[in-house]
C-alpha cells in the first residue's frame, strides 16, 4: 500500500564504487567511471519520474585523504563528465547547482562547474544539486560565519536567526531532504547534509553504486511511499 507521494527531495550517497571495481579485479578508479554512468541513468530516470530536487554526494571534504592518483582521477572525471555527459540537462530544463567549498578544487574543475551553473541558472525544471568537496560540518561552519558577518554589519538582527534563516544561508537554499539513499550497505551518514536531513527517511540498499540502476531506484521510491512520516506528531 502506498501512503505517500513521491519524495520532493531525494539525496543519494553514491558509495561502493571502489569495492565494485576491486571485486572485478579492476582498479578503484574503474568503479568511479562506472558510477558516473550510473548517475547519468539515474538522473534521467529521476527527472522522468517528476522528482523536483535531487542531491548527490560526489566528493566529500574528507575524500582528499585518498591517494593522489585516486583524487586526480576523480577530478579529471568530473571535468570530462560535466563537459560531455550533461545533455539531459537541456531536455528537462534542469537547473544544476553545486554545494561545497571551492578551495582547494583545481581551477579547471571550478571553471566547468561555473559554466554549468551559468548555463542552467535560468532553467525552471528540477534542481540537481551536486555536492562536491562537500562536508556537512564545513557547511554549518561556513553558514555560521556568513550569518555572523551579517549580524556584525548590522544587516540582520540577532533575534531573526531561526531555522528558516539558517536554511537560507546554507550552500544552497533547498527544501528539506525527504529521502536519503546510501548504497553499498554502509549504515552511516559520513557528514552528508547534516542540517537538511533532520526528518528524512533513510534507505540502505546493499548494492554498490554502479549497480544501483533504475529498477533499484524504483524499489527505493516504493519503499519510501510505504513509510509513515510523523515529524514529531502522532500517527495519522
Ligand atoms: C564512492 O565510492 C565514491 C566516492 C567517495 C568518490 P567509494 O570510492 O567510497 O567506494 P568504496 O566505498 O571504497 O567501495
Ligand atoms: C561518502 O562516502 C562520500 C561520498 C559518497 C562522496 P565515503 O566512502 O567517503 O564514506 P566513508 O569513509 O565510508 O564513511
Ligand atoms: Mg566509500
Amino acid at each position: 500500500m502506498e501512503n505517500q507521494a513521491l519524495p520532493n527531495h531525494v539525496a543519494i550517497i553514491m558509495d561502493g564504487n571502489g569495492r565494485w571495481a576491486l571485486e572485478r579485479g579492476k582498479p578503484r578508479t574503474f568503479g568511479h567511471r562506472e558510477g558516473a554512468k550510473t548517475l547519468k541513468k539515474l538522473c534521467r530516470y529521476a527527472f522522468d519520474r517528476g522528482l523536483k530536487y535531487l542531491s548527490v554526494f560526489a566528493f566529500s571534504t574528507e575524500n582528499f585523504k585518498r591517494s593522489e592518483e585516486e583524487v586526480s582521477t576523480l577530478m579529471n572525471l568530473f571535468i570530462e563528465y560535466f563537459q560531455k555527459e550533461f545533455d539531459f540537462v537541456k531536455k528537462d530544463h534542469v537547473k544544476v547547482v553545486f554545494s561545497g567549498r571551492r578551495n582547494p578544487l583545481p581551477e579547471k574543475v571550478l571553471s566547468v562547474m561555473d559554466r554549468m551553473m551559468e548555463e542552467t541558472k535560468g532553467n525552471d525544471g528540477p534542481v540537481f544539486n551536486i555536492c562536491l568537496n562537500y562536508g556537512g560540518q564545513a557547511e554549518i561552519a561556513d553558514m555560521t560565519k556568513n550569518i555572523s558577518k551579517l549580524v556584525l554589519d548590522g544587516k540582520i538582527d540577532i533575534d531573526k536567526i531561526d531555522e528558516t534563516l539558517i536554511q537560507h544561508h546554507l550552500y544552497q537554499d533547498l527544501p528539506p531532504v525527504d529521502f536519503v539513499i546510501r548504497t553499498s550497505g554502509e549504515l552511516r551518514i559520513s557528514n552528508f547534509m547534516l542540517y537538511q536531513v533532520a526528518y528524512a527517511e533513510f534507505y540502505f540498499p546493499k548494492v554498490y553504486f554502479p549497480d544501483f540502476d533504475e529498477e533499484q531506484f524504483a524499489l527505493a521510491l516504493l519503499e519510501y511511499q510505504k513509510r509513515n512520516r510523523r515529524f514529531g506528531g502522532v500517527k495519522a
